[in-house]
């Protein structure tokens, strides 16, 4: 096993040699431009990772997780095209720098290209990754429109809140890591329980990715802070806070949730002191951990090391306290 920073230097080298400059330049430069941006290229971490973990060379399990990144990052063009979101990693997104229409056309590319890059493998584990693949990003385009149309819905209960991030997120980190059994050949079992980790991680991390949008500190954040408030988003913090708050104040709430804005300052400062007071805000955190305590629980039905075991472990660990 490498360290998880080796990883990232490792799968950074290889996206570097991947993103060459083409013609048309209009279509190969957004892609390049969000490919080099940076973020903390967790899911293809974790694909190398699992790799390994099950007895394979990481180098192997490098194109899959050029897939898994490649897919992330065409669903994040398109994410800050429906979100109407100005930043990304610190700078313009895609749809802001250049346009809508470079956004639509830039990420469909993407998604080919994420596709493309299994044919690297035998016809068998190419045939396994694909079918993997079909099967996760079509979930995640479901949990995507359910996010969506949460916006306009007043009625959305927490499964339906849990259902849709584990579509929108939690099912491709699974990915990510079955990939990387895939790859090793690792027993189904063993592949099935690695998906299981990934994905109850994925639930904890877009649980805190919801958390940070309205408490992250938009110094160091990347994204707009507050976003989430501004476009009515229905996130665990919103739920919860609607079920604790008094009746008055939870109606107060839900109209400034049935409204869009010019000047947001008001609205964000006002929910975020509601998130607070109504106790959801730590609801959340301890919902983080419970869900990362989860993912811990289904290591005991993996057949590897305890080192391992501790390693996957540690990583968990991290996401929980991460501020980006
Ligand atoms: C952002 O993902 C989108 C979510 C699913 C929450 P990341 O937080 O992994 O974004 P980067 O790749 O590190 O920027
Ligand atoms: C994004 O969820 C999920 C996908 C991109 C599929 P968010 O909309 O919360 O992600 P951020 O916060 O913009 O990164
Ligand atoms: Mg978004
Ligand atoms: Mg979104
Ligand atoms: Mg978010």
């Amino acid at each position: 096993m490498q360290t998880t920073t080796t990883y990232q230097k490792e799968f950074i080298t290889y996206l570097e040699a991947f993103s060459k400059e083409r013609e048309p330049k209009n279509l190969y430069e957004p892609i390049n431009y969000i490919l080099k941006l940076g973020g903390k290229r967790l899911r293809p971490v974790l694909t190398l990772m699992s790799a390994e973990i099950f007895n394979c060379d990481y180098k192997k399990a490098l194109d899959a997780a050029l897939s898994i990144e490649v897919f992330h990052n065409f669903s994040l063009i398109h994410d800050d095209i429906m979100d109407d979101a100005p930043i990304r990693r610190g700078k313009p997104t895609v749809h802001e720098k250049w346009d809508l229409n470079t956004g639509i056309l830039s990420g469909d590319a993407m998604l080919i290209m994420a596709y493309r890059l299994f044919e690297n493998y035998d016809p068998e584990t190419f045939q396994a990754l694909a079918k993997l693949f079909s099967k996760t990003a079509l979930e995640v385009c479901e949990g995507q429109q359910y996010d969506v149309d949460f916006e306009i819905r007043d009625d959305v209960t927490i499964p339906e809140y849990l259902k849709m991030i584990e579509y929108k997120t939690a099912v491709l980190v699974g990915a990510a890591m079955k990939m990387g059994a895939i790859i090793a050949k690792a027993s189904e079992k063993d592949q099935n329980s690695i998906y299981e980790f990934g994905r109850l991680l994925g639930i904890a991390f877009q649980l805190q990715d919801d958390y940070l949008d309205a408490f992250g500190d938009p110094e160091t954040f990347g994204k707009q802070v507050g976003g989430d408030i501004i476009e009515n988003k229905k996130t665990y913090l919103y739920l919860k806070a609607n079920a604790f708050l008094s009746a008055s104040e939870s109606i107060q709430l839900q109209q400034l949730y049935s409204v869009n804005l010019d000047d947001n300052e008001e609205k964000i400062n006002t929910v975020k002191a509601f998130f607070i007071s109504s106790g959801s805000a730590e609801t959340t955190k301890k919902e983080i951990a419970n869900y990362t305590s989860k993912a811990f629980s289904v290591l005991n039905a993996l057949s590897i090391s305890d080192e391992k075991k501790t390693l996957l472990q540690q990583f968990g660990n991290t996401l929980m306290t991460r501020k980006v």
